[in-house]
């Protein structure tokens, strides 16, 4: 696979064209943003963990008939991705209050739901990412019915995997935020990563927290809690 022009920078990831017109490079980059792109900083070695971590739960993923966008690990932070058209909705799952959800709703941080929840917010840095429904998304074009109840199907069976993978390594799943993507054959499918950026993570036992709010709340110990999840999954 040849890495040909940088197609487009995000905040957190660089993508690349290669010789392939199905298939992009992802480089992920220790950039980290918070409160749309308001807070900003390095968090060394998160891109390594990120793409590692990401890389590793999408093909067990695959296993359970999820499709991913999951292609071939080239080195510590690239990786050859499936080019997707992106759905621009960030679909939220909840299994216990916290962040946005406590907020917004006067419900304790670390309050179990009584059932996991989903979430859509219109993908639109302008508009500060709002939050929407199904009939706003219908309605605007942004997926159609029959793409919403596959992206709706694949995320709870996503969760009760990544619930299940989590509590091994003593690890409650608060919260997490995933991207889907379409194919130019039509397929949707899961794209974007599965991290500590996109993901709240809760030791089980001391409840202390292993991902990306330690920066965004200026806790202190970020790398620490990158590494810390690293080692509990790979070892
Ligand atoms: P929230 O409680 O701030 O709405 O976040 C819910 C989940 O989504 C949490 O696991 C962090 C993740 N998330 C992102 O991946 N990107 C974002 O821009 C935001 C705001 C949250």
């Amino acid at each position: 696979m040849e890495k040909r022009e940088q197609m487009y920078e995000g905040k957190a990831k660089k993508v690349f064209a290669t010789d392939n017109e199905n298939y992009c490079i992802v480089s992920y980059k220790d950039d980290a943003t918070a409160f749309n792109g308001l807070k900003k900083g390095t968090i060394a070695g998160k891109g390594v963990v990120n793409n590692r971590m990401s890389n590793y739960l999408m093909q067990l993923l695959e296993k359970q008939g999820i499709p991913t966008h999951f292609v071939e690990e080239l080195n510590d932070r690239e990786t050859v991705v499936k080019k997707v058209k992106i759905v621009p909705l960030e679909v939220i799952v909840r299994n216990t209050a916290a962040g946005s959800f406590s907020k917004r709703f006067g419900v304790a941080e670390g309050t179990k739901l009584l059932c996991p929840t989903l979430e859509f917010c219109y993908k639109d840095d302008d508009l500060g990412d709002p939050m929407v429904n199904d009939y706003h998304i219908i309605a605007c074009g942004w997926a159609t019915k029959e793409d919403l109840d596959t992206i709706t199907d694949y995320t709870f069976k996503i969760n009760s995997f990544l619930v299940d993978f989590f509590k091994k390594i003593n690890v409650d799943l608060i919260d997490f935020k995933i991207e889907f993507g379409k194919t130019s054959d039509g397929q949707i499918i899961l794209a974007d990563e599965i991290s500590p950026d996109t993901c709240r993570f809760w030791d089980a036992t001391t409840h202390e927290k292993l991902d990306k709010d330690r920066f965004r709340r200026d806790m202190g110990s970020v790398e620490e809690a990158y590494q810390e999840m690293m080692k509990r999954i790979f070892g």
